[in-house]
């Protein structure tokens, strides 16, 4: 036994433990206890991570990962047991990253958690093989800007995204351009949408915008990530790709605050 494990045993037993850090959106097993058996969702996430994990590497050996909104580390976790050599966790919630990083010790798996909001991915100064971005999109006010960003700072090839969906499941092919009498297309069910959320969805006052699937897709493309499969209905595989700089300028927003450009993690 770790003098880690060890001293989270003489805290108080690991049930104690996971019962005081709760409550737990993630159901994960440490020490053969789940953390939150009753989760509203089953099994969660590995219902949903029995749905696509196909679709991830088998090996990441020597691969870097960023995982954006980690929660408790479901999915970093299960990304340092495919071999990858960095993992890095990122959640805006403290509470959740005590979580994750108590799962980090109980596992003995080297994942590094750290308190940081999508919004400021520029100062890691890296670039990760494999960003992991689920669940977060349409908890943001500003959806599109983190898509950018993640794409200007920190995606090198891979994205695994998933997002909530409303609407129609309807994906229409979008014009090149429409003239400005053009109505018609908008009410078109599988144009792009995202639905606005004032007050709450679901009791939760963090869902801001929920968008269909055709607009989901959309965004994607346009941020640069290029849609290599979609194993389940809200989740996608893509491949980082340039932009098409739009001839009045790149359209990113929100530059890196540290100085100097991106280094390797290596
Ligand atoms: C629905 S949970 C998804 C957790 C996990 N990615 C998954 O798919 O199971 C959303 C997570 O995003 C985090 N989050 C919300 N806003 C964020 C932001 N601006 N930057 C980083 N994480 C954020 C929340 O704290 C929460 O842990």
């Amino acid at each position: 036994m770790s003098s880690i494990q060890h001293s989270l045993i003489e805290e108080g037993s690991l049930e104690e433990r996971i019962i005081t850090l709760g409550p737990w959106f993630h159901n994960l097993r440490l020490g053969g206890i789940q953390t939150a058996p009753d989760h509203f969702l089953g099994d969660y996430p590995l219902i949903k991570y029995n749905r696509f994990r196909n679709v991830i590497p088998a090996d990441l050996s020597g691969k870097s990962v960023l995982d954006i909104g980690c929660n408790a580390g479901f999915y970093s976790l299960e990304m340092k047991c495919r071999g990858a050599a960095y993992v890095l966790g990122i959640d805006t919630d403290e509470r959740y990253l005590r979580q994750a990083r108590f799962a980090g010790q109980v596992t003995g798996l080297d994942v590094e958690f750290r308190r940081m909001p999508v919004w400021d991915v520029a100062d890691l100064g890296e670039r990760f093989d494999l960003v992991i971005f689920m669940g977060v999109l349409y908890h943001l006010r500003h959806p599109l800007l983190a898509l950018d960003l993640i794409h200007e700072h920190v995606a090198r090839d891979l994205l695994l995204f998933q997002s909530m969906q409303r609407g129609s499941h309807e994906v229409v092919m979008v014009a090149g351009d429409y003239d400005f009498n053009a109505r018609a297309p908008f009410d078109e069910p599988g144009y792009p949408k995202m639905h606005f959320i004032e007050h709450r969805y679901s009791h939760d006052e963090t869902n801001w915008w929920v968008p269909n699937r055709a607009c989901v897709e959309a965004m994607l493309r346009s941020s640069g990530f290029v849609i290599e499969s979609q194993p389940e209905d809200e989740v996608y595989l893509c491949r980082w790709q340039p932009v098409d700089v739009p001839p009045d300028g790149p359209h990113c927003v929100y530059p890196a605050k540290a100085a100097g450009k991106a280094k390797d993690w290596r």
